[in-house]
């Protein structure tokens, strides 16, 4: 048996949805963690191996507290559904680069507590799931907007503003993205932080840039649903000039973006958390390549393309 879950790139919005304006996210379908479960011995309770971290966890006691997030997940759900402790062996694989700002964290939680359900016999909605993924958020973020757990959950394009019910966006014509990882991890706690910071020192300052952001997304809505790839790439340069300014890119990942626009991409930006990850380049899959070599010789680690389109 097993469960899965995609990876998400927000296009547009992030770190602004912290602060109450709209961010647009999607499921990136080229990355995803797969979890794995076959009964344990009796009485060995839960061991959860994480394959790509060298992770092996067991949990034996419902009254411990592991301190990590794979156990926490683990035991949220259990709490959820009051179900004792399993004789259950969990295997995790993610092709998700960590600290990328791909949602490798909600993914894995999504994955873990998925393929518990399946395991048990007691799988949850996707309404009852989203809401304990985004409490294991708080470990990995601290203070998330909900934006990745929403978007990995329900596995499609959505419009999503923090404390209300996400939309479902259907897109006028389907986007062609490159995602280009800098190689450098990146920490989404720190970078968040630097914002609040910034925020309660220059406070109109920030506020006048996250404003902007949220009427920046609003644009990219319309572009988006108008199927205008133009408007979209002005979109993405403008938000990621804005995130400059908020002080969350990174001369790599500015590096990055400088090289997909002059290589002939209608628009590029940050995806993220920012301070390292990866870079979103909005493309007209004829010249695709192009972009690519480019972003390649910029310093780029990894290259993926993807198309999205509504409902994806
Ligand atoms: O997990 P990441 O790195 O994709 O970042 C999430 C987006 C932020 O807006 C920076 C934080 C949040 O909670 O929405």
């Amino acid at each position: 048996m097993s469960s899965r879950a995609l990876a998400k790139i927000i296009l547009c919005g992030e770190h602004a949805v912290v602060y109450g304006q709209p961010a647009i996210a999607a499921p990136f379908e080229a990355l995803c963690v797969t979890v794995e479960s076959q009964p344990g011995e009796s009485g060995s309770g839960l061991t959860i191996r994480a394959h790509d971290t060298g992770q092996e966890l067991h949990i034996v006691s419902d009254n411990e507290t592991y301190g990590d997030a794979l156990s926490y997940a683990a035991q949220l759900f259990l709490l959820e559904l009051h179900m004792p402790i399993p004789d259950l062996i969990l295997d995790v694989h993610s092709t998700i680069p960590i600290g990328g700002g791909l949602g490798s964290g909600a993914a894995v939680t999504t994955a873990l507590m998925r393929e518990l359900g399946v395991a048990l016999g007691k799988s949850l909605t996707n309404e009852q799931l989203n809401p304990l993924v985004y409490e294991v958020e708080m470990l990995h973020h601290g203070t998330p907007s909900g934006v990745d757990n929403t978007v990995i959950v329900y596995e499609r394009a959505v419009w999503f503003v923090r404390g209300q019910e996400p939309q479902t966006l259907t897109f006028g014509a389907p986007i062609t993205l490159l995602v280009a990882d800098s190689g450098i991890r990146g920490s989404t706690l720190e970078t968040v932080a630097h914002v609040r910071q910034r925020y309660e020192s220059e406070r109109a300052r920030v506020q006048l840039l996250l404003d902007q952001i949220g009427s920046l997304v609003k644009h990219a809505r319309i572009a988006l649903e108008a199927g205008n790839h133009w408007q979209l790439g002005q979109v993405f340069n403008a938000n990621h000039a804005a995130l400059c300014e908020l002080g969350v890119s990174t001369p790599a990942l500015d590096r990055l973006v400088q090289a997909a626009v002059d290589a002939g991409a209608q628009g590029a930006k940050l995806s993220g958390g920012g301070g390292g990850g990866n870079i979103i380049a909005l493309v007209d899959p004829a010249t695709a390549h192009k972009v690519s070599s480019a972003l390649s010789q910029a310093g780029a680690v990894y290259i993926w393309q993807t198309s999205i389109s509504s409902g994806s």
